[in-house]
């Protein structure tokens, strides 16, 4: 198992990332359980091939799990779901000091999030990341949020979470295209911070594709320290660091408009595309050379 610390100022916190971890779920899940008991959100595609062995794992120690269950999709980042999961926790008597846990993707743990935040004036949270782009991206780094009528995450805050519990094994499960629009955000570190790593994504990606266990494991590792460097450097992007992590995305959210924020074009598939234009323009402006885009444009259409 590999620990990584992200050294944020107020409430710094470890990633935990080890094949397995999800079946051994009460030994890090344990100290949370208030009562014998965790409330977790998942979505229906989590609940129906992960939940079970989170619940089959906390049960052999006497925790018991309540699951509030979204649909499966960007579109339940929404006023309404949010709404859904508040009165649902409240049922639950949530208070101040629990933690709730994100089972699933970036949709769940972006709304989770938020939800604990605003909840009986904020509570704790941990994400259990179960798609690729949430184990490299969006479990990391505390932004939490809504989509509303003006635009993708334009309701939210930053609030981190107590713990990341990154199990590999999860990706077993995940179709190809989400494993695709995945590795675009695995890439993307390579472009921002690490060229040796930008070179190792290039000769290794048919192996992570494979399923080859080493290849997948280095590359989750790679990217969440980057991602735990950046934001540690500037948590709450102001200072231009934390920006970096946004390379190709205002094309790429221009274009998830253009298609309904639907399964028609998947935020990691925008952000290649969003990515290789960003590259392309670059090198209209004179500010790139034309080898390089064309580099980029090369390992995303592979
Ligand atoms: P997602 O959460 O919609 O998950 C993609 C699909 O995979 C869903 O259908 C889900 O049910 C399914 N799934 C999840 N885990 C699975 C598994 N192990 N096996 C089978 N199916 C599984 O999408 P995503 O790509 O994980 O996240 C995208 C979201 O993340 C967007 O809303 C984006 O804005 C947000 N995001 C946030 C940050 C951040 O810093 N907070 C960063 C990047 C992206
Ligand atoms: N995904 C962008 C960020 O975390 O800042």
């Amino acid at each position: 198992m590999q620990k990584i610390r992200v050294g944020v100022e107020n409430q710094p916190y470890d990633i935990w990332v080890g094949n397995g971890l999800l079946d051994k779920a009460s030994d890090w899940l344990a100290p949370y359980a208030r009562d014998g008991r965790i409330l977790a959100i998942t979505d229906s595609h989590v609940a129906r091939h992960i939940a079970p062995r989170l619940s089959d794992s906390l049960k052999a120690s006497g925790i018991t799990v309540s699951f509030f269950e979204l649909p499966a999709g960007e579109q339940s980042k929404c006023w309404s779901k949010l709404a859904e999961i508040i009165d649902w926790l409240l049922d639950n008597h949530v208070e101040r000091s629990d933690h709730i846990v994100a089972l699933g993707g970036g949709v769940v743990g972006d709304i989770t999030g938020f939800a604990a935040h605003i909840v009986k004036r904020g509570c704790g949270f941990i994400q259990v990341p179960t798609t690729l782009l949430a184990q490299v991206d969006s479990s990391v780094g505390g932004k939490t949020a809504i989509n509303s009528a003006a635009g993708k995450n334009m309701v939210g805050a930053f609030h981190q979470p107590s713990l990341v519990v990154i199990d590999p094994d999860t990706l077993a499960t995940l179709p190809r295209r989400e494993l695709g629009a995945g590795f675009a955000e695995v890439v993307k570190y390579g472009l921002i911070d690490d060229p040796v790593f930008f070179d190792w994504c290039e000769t290794n990606a048919e192996a992570f594709f494979a399923g080859d266990a080493e290849a997948r494991n280095h590359a989750i590792i790679a990217s969440v320290e980057s991602k735990a460097r950046i934001v540690a450097a500037d948590e709450r992007e102001l200072n231009g660091t934390r920006a970096l992590l946004n390379l190709g995305h205002t094309f790429g959210h221009a274009l998830e408009a253009e298609t309904g924020y639907s399964d028609k074009l998947l935020h990691g598939e925008a952000v290649a595309a969003g990515m290789a234009m960003a590259f392309r323009y670059s090198v209209r402006r004179g500010e790139c050379p034309a080898e390089d885009a064309e580099r980029v444009g090369r390992l995303f259409h592979s």
